[in-house]
């Protein structure tokens, strides 16, 4: 089976666009792929994150993987942190990759705007360390949103770029492009996509919050000023309005055509109840499971010592060749 590896952010709470965008990806190839799904906690402290909140936004992304229906017996699931191997190729591909390269990541620019009191080396090397996740599994395919796709090809770069000097050590990953791809945007500044780290809690829904939260946002969502209201999927002129069908198609798995007739006619309001009704109802069974798992310390450390392992032992093997290959003296 082709290998998969994927991972999040515990940088906050995991958004319905995590889940539509990923989540549900991931639960969905767990019988074509080997896959291997981390929590990406070395790539969260590129921005500044409170300890406490990391180590249990850390921990509910876990049972929320878990909850999202990745099952430990078919995938690895582990902390990013646990596994070494990770940061020790990091370095090594650090050393294959170019300054002007990674000067060049739009992703890098935004960040390093946004977070201007912290523009660390870490914010910088970013996409080299998301290289040395992809390439120390030998992965084939990679789950990637649009905002990931420049960080793909440059890991795609470093490995062509090693493979030639080295030999073949590691495997070139293609992205994987999901069916419908799912670009879940900010609620209220609905040309930009919605973030689990943004400032402004009405801008995403969070997987755990509860109903009546997540019916104020939706109900307080942006739309637009049109007279006679009317509910059409036009990205340019009614990002809101797009981006609340777009969530209630992906929630319901009903196409955009179908629900812009449904509501031809209707109020806002009437789309915007649905669809807060809509992702309610998704979200209710993936709470329940999240709380029982949540509460069930040893499982959790059940799955993150079984996951570390198996991903260790498979890391180990790419590393020691990689090793090897840049002409390291290898432990006798
Ligand atoms: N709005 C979104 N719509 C669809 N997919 C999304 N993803 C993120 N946001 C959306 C997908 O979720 C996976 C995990 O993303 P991540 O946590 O590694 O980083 P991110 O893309 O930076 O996600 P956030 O929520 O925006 O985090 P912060 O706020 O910390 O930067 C990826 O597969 C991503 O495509």
């Amino acid at each position: 089976k082709p290998i998969v590896l994927s991972g999040a952010q515990p940088s906050g709470q995991l958004t319905i666009g995590n889940y539509l965008g990923a989540l549900r990806q991931w639960d969905r190839m767990q019988d074509d792929y080997d896959c291997l799904y981390c929590i990406v906690d070395l790539h969260a402290i590129t921005v500044r994150q409170d300890p406490a909140a990391l180590r249990s936004a850390s921990l509910d992304s876990l049972a929320l993987y878990l909850a999202c229906g990745i099952d430990p017996n078919r995938s690895s699931v582990f902390m990013q942190s646990h596994v070494p191997e990770h940061s020790q190729l990091n370095w090594i591909l650090n050393c294959y990759t170019q300054f002007g390269e990674l000067s060049r990541m739009t992703q890098f620019k935004d960040k390093s705007e946004r977070h201007a009191n912290n523009v660390n080396a870490g914010l910088f090397t970013y996409p080299v360390l998301m290289a040395a996740d992809i390439l120390v599994y030998n992965a084939h395919q990679i789950p990637v949103g649009h905002d990931q796709k420049q960080h793909l090809e440059l890991a795609r770069d470093i490995a062509n770029r090693f493979n030639a000097l080295h030999g073949e050590i590691f495997t070139v990953p293609e992205p994987y492009i999901p069916g419908v791809a799912a670009r879940v945007m900010s609620l209220q500044e609905p040309t930009k996509k919605m973030s689990k780290s943004d400032e402004n809690p009405w801008n995403f829904v969070g997987l755990l919050e509860d109903p009546k939260m997540i019916s104020k946002k939706f109900k307080k969502a942006m739309t637009d000023s049109e007279d006679p209201p009317r509910v059409a999927y036009d990205l340019e002129n009614k990002a809101g309005v797009a981006n609340l069908l777009s969530i209630l198609s992906g929630v319901t798995g009903k196409s955009i055509d179908s629900l812009v007739a449904e509501y031809e006619g209707k109020m806002y309001g009437h789309l915007k109840g649905d669809v807060a009704d809509a992702v309610i109802a998704l979200l209710e069974p993936v709470q329940a499971k999240f709380h029982e798992i949540r509460q069930d310390q040893s499982l959790m450390n059940q799955v993150l010592k079984q996951g570390a392992a198996e991903a260790r032992a498979r890391a180990a093997v790419t590393l020691e060749k990689v090793y090897d290959a840049v002409g390291f003296v290898l432990p006798g």
